[in-house]
């Protein structure tokens, strides 16, 4: 029997999670809402905001699980990617527990996590499967053979999904994160209204930079003769530029299934949370007949429990870190 403490601090979540024989027994979330006017998460306010969570997060996390800290038999933390100072946040304090109890230390890399979130909940998929992690941080489509393994397909070679929707939702004055505001107004608009258009990058990589890019222009050459226009059309903005980054995603995934013949098919990342592409996506996996996997919110956003998943399996192999361990960054 074994039971594993988990945190991640990575960006602006402050997680702590107990995993017990693979079965979840909390999972602690406190998310920054200071970055808010900011347009963006500011490095020095997350980590000081990590600082001050971390410790009452951890408490919270054994008490809900009814485990005491010499109970725990090995403690993990996210080691990357993600911002260095926040990082350190939880690289310290688990590195702390695990000299002071005398337990071994876990390395968890964060991307990772984010692929066994598919697994914290039922139904699972079964393996080999291929999932497309869509975040404000990351977009990849990755073919996942065991908990262990996995190759990156494709990956941005600029923004991520999420960036290339906060950007964009930053240009119409809507506050940061801009994602969940564009499909809320999405949702009331037509998507037909306004055609924005997508990259055509070879291979199983994305680009959004292009469309940022574009999206800007057309904004500001829309102004120039009406100045009323992000008012009058706001909805339909949101509804036609969300559909174009989502239609671009759905394609590259539809693309990279097929040529591995795989059925099993996941989406997570917080971009999962997008109800058009949720709705999409269902459509398209019954066209394809394959077994989509979503898992809830919670675990699709940054969170611990992704990362006590991974620490488990790591756990079960023997593969323990040291002392020496720092975070990485990129
Ligand atoms: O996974 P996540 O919480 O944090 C990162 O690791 O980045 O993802 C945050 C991203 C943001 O870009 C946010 O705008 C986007 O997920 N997001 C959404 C929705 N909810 C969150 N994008 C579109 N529609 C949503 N409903
Ligand atoms: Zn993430």
């Amino acid at each position: 029997m074994a039971t594993l403490l988990a945190l991640e601090s990575s960006c602006d979540d402050t997680g702590a999670s107990v995993i017990r024989n693979h079965t979840l027994l909390s999972n602690i979330t406190s998310s920054q809402k200071i970055h808010e006017s900011y347009g963006g998460v500011v490095p020095e306010l997350a980590s000081r905001a990590h600082q001050r969570n971390i410790l009452p997060i951890i408490q919270k996390a054994l008490a809900e699980a009814g485990v005491a800290r010499k109970q725990l038999d090995a403690v993990a933390y996210t080691q990357g990617p993600g911002l260095m100072g926040a990082l350190l946040v939880s690289n310290s304090f688990a590195k702390g527990m695990s000299l002071a109890l005398d337990i071994p230390l876990i390395t968890v890399n964060h991307l990772h996590g984010h692929l066994l979130s598919h697994l914290i909940e039922s139904p699972v998929p079964g393996f080999p499967f291929i999932t497309l992690l869509i975040s404000g941080g990351h977009t990849q489509l990755v073919y996942v053979k065991d908990p262990l393994t996995y190759e990156v397909l494709g990956a941005t070679i600029d923004d991520a999904a999420g960036e290339a929707l906060d950007k964009a939702a930053k240009v119409l004055g809507l506050p940061y994160p801009g994602g969940p505001l564009m499909d809320r107004y999405g949702a009331k608009g037509n998507p037909e209204r306004f055609d924005f258009p997508t990259p055509d990058v070879q291979g199983w990589d994305f680009s959004f930079s292009g469309m940022k890019t574009s999206f800007l222009y057309f904004i500001r050459d829309q102004l120039q003769k009406d100045s009323n226009f992000i008012n009058d059309y706001l909805h339909d903005i949101c509804a036609s530029y969300q559909k174009a980054v989502i239609n671009y995603l759905l394609r590259q995934l539809e693309n990279v299934v097929e040529a591995y013949g795989i059925q099993d098919v996941g989406i997570a990342g917080g971009v999962a949370a997008n109800s058009f592409l949720r709705n999409r996506a269902k459509a398209l996996a019954v066209k394809k007949d394959w077994n989509l996997f979503i898992p809830d919110l919670k675990y699709c956003t940054d969170n611990s429990a992704m990362i006590a998943k991974v620490a488990h399996y790591q756990y079960e192999q023997g593969q323990f870190s040291t002392l020496e361990s720092v975070p990485y960054p990129r």
